[in-house]
């Protein structure tokens, strides 16, 4: 049985990961527009996991006694300046995830639930990872430049990229 602490808590990360569903969605948008499929699909892709992330969290409070709330959204950001400024958004994006994340753990340990920290070491390592490859494309896009041929290339490789972190083995 989740305490109503544990249940408040759950349910505003259920409301971020369904925000930052939100917030990928809008930037596939934009880049789709600018004519950059490569990126686009990856922020497609973005967008489901996030909702996959929120699905996750809404089913543990439901299993666990509480009731998952689904809430009114904030409206993302639809325009970016640049590509490098939209890639930037996502990983000081992605940071502010993490602190959310361990603010809830944390809070599990107030709480004594450990089933719910247990719960949120998935998110922990996922974290670990997604932080990891928001900061692996913007050193990319920091070495491109405003060089064209160099953002052709990267739409066309980003469907590749790949970073496995130390910590995500076994997280799939
Ligand atoms: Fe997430
Ligand atoms: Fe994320």
């Amino acid at each position: 049985m989740l305490s109503k602490a544990i249940e408040n808590a759950l349910n505003n990360q259920i409301k971020i990961e369904a925000e930052s569903s939100q917030i990928y969605l809008a930037m596939a948008c934009w880049a789709e527009v600018k004519g950059l499929e490569g990126v686009a699909s990856f922020m497609y892709a973005q967008s489901d996991e996030e909702r996959e992330h929120m699905l996750k969290l809404v089913k543990f409070v439901n299993e666990r006694g509480g009731h998952a709330k689904i809430s009114e959204l904030a409206a993302p950001n639809v325009t970016f300046t640049s590509f490098k400024e939209m890639f930037e958004m996502l990983f000081e994006h992605e940071v502010f995830v993490s602190s959310s994340i361990n603010e809830l753990v944390h809070i599990s340990l107030e709480e004594k639930d450990y089933a719910t920290h247990n719960f949120l070491q998935w998110y922990v390592a996922e974290q670990i990872e997604e932080e990891a490859v928001a900061r692996t494309i913007l050193d990319k896009i920091n070495l491109i430049g405003d060089d064209k041929g160099g953002l052709y290339l990267f739409d066309r490789d980003i469907q590749n990229l790949t970073v496995t972190s130390a910590s995500a083995e076994g997280l799939q």
